[in-house]
């Protein structure tokens, strides 16, 4: 069954006490959980001013755990499964193995590892803020056999995208990143990825959406307005559109694809 927001997931306010108190009414068995991470976060956030380097630290205490949950799978079953869906969205979108592709916030290579597969040696890019969670990108293609494929993995402190060459890859990717990013992050990566898009390239992100105010929960989880990250993709000189039939498949976030080309109404 489909599991894209509802309309009330749409207008939630997770900052809300009101919200926090029915949530724990309902769950609580997350109440021990949820207070043990805030706790971790409060004190990843005082030892790391920035956002980067404060998630990079929450990065290397989830891989530890399990790389698989720190990606976001809670069974290894979900992993595969969020995996596939990202290579059969793309794969019906076009991507063929002379493509060029960079997966940016690549993980463990949950979708990565297909995408290898099916790219010709070399063509595939993927940058990641976190040491801890590319060591595991390499288990996973070793066990995958990839080796012979030559993906770029690289660890990256930024989304300038400043040691890539201009106009090189034809699809530029990003999922469940800016649903943990702040503004000026998604911003500098909307600043620069049109350099590295081949003319007729695109990228695809997705984010968690809102159609209440724009809020963040431990600075994890951001929530945005689909209006937002398309005026800020067209203040930096790309066009957006939110991909509805994204929408469809069993995922909680939403989908926007920019280009620097205006597309085909
Ligand atoms: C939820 S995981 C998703 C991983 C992968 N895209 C997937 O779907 O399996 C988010 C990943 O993005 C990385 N990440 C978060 N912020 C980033 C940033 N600003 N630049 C690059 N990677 C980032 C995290 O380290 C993590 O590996």
């Amino acid at each position: 069954m489909p599991t894209s927001p509802s309309d009330k997931a749409l207008r939630r306010d997770r900052t809300a006490l009101a919200h926090k108190v029915r949530y724990a009414v309902l769950n609580p068995s997350r109440i021990a959980p949820y207070v043990r991470r805030g706790a971790r976060d409060t004190w990843l956030r005082l030892k790391h001013p920035g956002h980067v380097a404060y998630y990079r630290a929450v990065m290397a205490s989830d891989t530890a755990r399990n790389p698989e949950a720190a990606v976001g799978s809670r069974t290894h079953d979900r992993w595969l499964a969020l995996g596939a869906m990202q290579y059969e969205y793309l794969l019906g979108h076009g991507l063929s193995p002379a493509h060029r592709m960079l997966d940016i916030g690549c993980g463990n290579l949950r979708a990565g590892w297909r995408f290898i597969d099916h790219l010709d040696s070399g063509n595939y890019y993927g940058i990641d803020i976190s040491p801890d969670i590319l060591i595991s990108a390499k288990q996973t293609l070793t066990r995958f056999h990839l080796q012979d494929k030559v993906p770029h993995l690289t660890l990256t402190q930024d989304l300038t995208l400043d040691f890539l060459p201009a106009g090189h890859f034809d699809v530029v990717h990003a999922h469940s990143v800016f649903s943990h990013s702040p503004l000026d992050v998604i911003d500098e990566c909307l600043s620069h990825v049109g350099r590295v898009l081949r003319p007729g390239g695109f990228f695809d992100f997705t984010f968690d959406r809102t159609e209440g105010d724009e809020h963040q929960v431990l600075r994890e989880d951001f929530y945005y307005r689909t209006e937002t990250l398309i005026a800020l993709a067209e203040k930096r000189g790309l066009h957006g559109r939110f991909m509805d039939d994204w929408e469809t498949r069993e995922h909680g976030q939403s989908k926007i694809r920019v280009s620097a080309e205006p597309f085909a109404s």
